[in-house]
């Protein structure tokens, strides 16, 4: 899809830290905006007023989305593992469910999601993951396992999806393009630290590039030893495959 056909983009997630940085991009762009957020978080958004339009309610409410989505030439959808209400993989559905059938759809997650199983994880990742789960869900505030769910469902549906994952995130200001792999493992990968407003920009350019329609990037930031170390210019977004 080239950016001419980039018109209007509904933003999932809006009020938080990518969903903020995804709207700035967007705008930067000449998209018109939508963003969604729950009720309580549309004051997060006070600095975009009168240049989006915000829809009030929460993501996983397949109402709120059917509303937000239509017209959209592209959906960027922040999933969360937040809650235990199965709300990443309600947001996902929804966004499935009604965003128009040639919308670009492009969602984030995490390293840990994998597509195929051939992604290589250290020990210690693995096993951060794996507290994470553990502890998240007896305190009943963190649910791991339904962003998984979320990302299995999109990885099965026939739509025009990216996953998005990412690996630790910093904040800071934009040092370009993300790189991607799409294995974790991968030595290009190695540095393991992303811009939060990289991670952004590189959601929001995969809106208009074909080579990421089903595809599962994992990025890691442009400036990293290992990014630098395989050649990989500030805006070459080429895979630098396992596979
Ligand atoms: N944090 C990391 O180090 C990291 C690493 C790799 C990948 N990622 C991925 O990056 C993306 C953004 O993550 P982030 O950590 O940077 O967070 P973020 O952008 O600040 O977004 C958090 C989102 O979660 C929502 N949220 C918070 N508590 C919630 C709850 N109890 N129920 C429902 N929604 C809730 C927020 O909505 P409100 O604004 O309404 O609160 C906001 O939309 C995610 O897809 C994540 O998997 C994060």
């Amino acid at each position: 899809m080239g950016t001419d056909r980039v018109k209007k983009v509904c933003i999932v997630g809006a009020s938080g830290k990518l969903g903020q940085y995804m709207v700035r991009h967007a705008l930067e762009r000449g998209y018109e905006v939508v963003g969604v957020c729950r009720e309580r978080s549309v004051a997060k958004l006070a600095a975009f007023e009168g240049r989006m339009t915000v829809v009030p309610g929460p993501t996983n409410d397949p109402d709120v989305i059917r509303r937000a989505v239509a017209g959209c030439d592209g959906v960027l959808t922040v999933l969360v593992p937040w809650g235990v209400q199965q709300y990443a993989s309600g947001t996902a559905q929804a966004v499935l469910d009604h965003a128009p059938p040639d919308a670009r759809l492009v969602f984030s997650c995490g390293w840990h999601i994998t597509r195929d199983g051939k992604d290589q994880y250290s020990r210690m990742f693995t096993m951060g993951v794996l507290v994470a789960s553990v502890l998240g869900k007896l305190v009943r505030a963190v649910e791991i396992g339904d962003q998984v769910e979320a990302c299995r469902r999109v990885f099965a549906s026939d739509t025009r999806w990216t996953v998005v994952r990412g690996s630790t995130l910093e904040e800071g200001e934009s040092q370009g393009l993300p790189v991607w792999s799409g294995h974790v493992g991968d030595p290009v990968l190695a540095g393991n630290l992303t811009r939060r407003v990289d991670f952004a920009l590189f959601m929001v350019e995969a809106l208009t590039n074909d080579t990421l329609v089903q595809e599962a990037p994992a990025i890691v930031g442009c400036r990293t030893p290992s990014a630098l170390a395989h050649n990989t210019g500030p805006h070459d977004s080429s895979p630098h495959n396992t596979a």
